[in-house]
């Protein structure tokens, strides 16, 4: 008996494997990844594989979410390393399919959410999100499984997705999973290898500025205006940081907000040598804190 393989490139033995999987009762979970996997990846596979669930996690580096400029060329890839990582944090398969099987020459299609690019990253990313609604649309026609999981760390994406899902009544309920930090509060990216070692020593502030903004809500701060600043502050006083965006958004509509009870989205963009770091806290206050922490669990 040949034994089955743990990475797919092809459409079709995905397919297979998968239909295999659901015509025994078998419920699907999908983690989409670019690779140069970390332990944020590893806790989202890990959540994807509770409650006996099959999980399909993807390795592709989607060339149509990098802009001219950006570092698609660079982009850290170590198929070795993703491979054993998948494997202890409980993945059942691997699809890491060709540019050419994700887009057949001729490719003409683009899925754009409107009206939640206005704020964050999308300015300063023009097509990103396009890039990225169009690929996990695919790869979600492709594996179909029962359940997306995202990182909040990228909260834009996860947003967009999320609308995506609902518009599109597409069959699959959206996990998204809190960030995870190293000791030091510094948000785990496959991006965190580009820092030197200096750096390094420096990129904790992005995490401990923003949370000084969120503190500064809680204590009663009421001008996005006022916790802006303070962040800014923040991160002049580390050094080495060039900031690209510090926005209190809505966590739903992304538009930006003036702190109140509820839920907000503290949000930062800051270029730290050629490593380009995002971050974001959500910050909860006042009665509507506990209701609203409860529905975004269940998210
Ligand atoms: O978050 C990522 O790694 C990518 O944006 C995703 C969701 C895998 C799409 O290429």
């Amino acid at each position: 008996v040949t034994p089955t393989p743990f990475t797919v490139s092809r459409v079709t033995s995905l397919r297979r494997r998968v239909d295999g999987w659901k015509r025994r009762g078998q419920s699907i979970a999908f983690v989409p990844t670019m690779g140069a996997l970390h332990d944020g990846h590893r806790r989202l596979i890990e959540r994807a594989a509770g409650k006996g669930r099959r999980v399909v996690v993807s390795i592709f580096v989607n060339p149509t979410q990098f802009g001219p400029g950006e570092d698609y060329a660079a982009y850290p890839r170590a198929r070795r390393a993703d491979l054993k990582l998948c494997r202890e944090a409980g993945a059942d398969l691997v699809f890491a399919p060709g540019v050419r099987e994700v887009y057949p020459a001729g490719f003409a299609t683009t899925v754009h959410v409107e009206g939640l690019d206005r704020t964050l990253c999308a300015p300063h990313r023009p097509g990103h999100f396009d890039g990225v609604t169009t690929v996990v649309l695919k790869l979600l026609e492709m594996v179909r499984p029962d359940r997306l999981l995202l990182g909040r760390k990228d909260a834009q994406q996860a947003v967009i997705c999320g609308r995506m899902i609902r518009d599109l009544n597409l069959p699959v309920v959206l996990q998204v999973i809190p960030t995870v930090r190293e000791p030091d509060g510094l948000a785990i990216s496959s991006r965190n290898r580009y820092l030197t070692q200096e750096e390094r020593a420096a990129a904790p502030a992005l995490y401990q500025a923003l949370d000084a903004g969120r503190r500064a809500i809680a204590e009663g701060e009421r001008s996005a205006k006022g916790v802006i600043d303070l962040v800014r502050r923040r991160l002049d006083v580390a050094g080495l940081f060039r900031v690209q965006y510090i926005e209190l958004v809505d966590p739903r509509t992304l538009e930006p907000v003036e702190p109140k009870p509820g839920e907000q989205l503290l949000a930062a963009a800051a270029f730290l040598g050629r490593a380009r770091l995002i971050d974001n806290i959500v910050v909860r206050t006042g009665r509507a804190s506990r209701r609203d922490a409860t529905r975004g669990a269940s998210r």
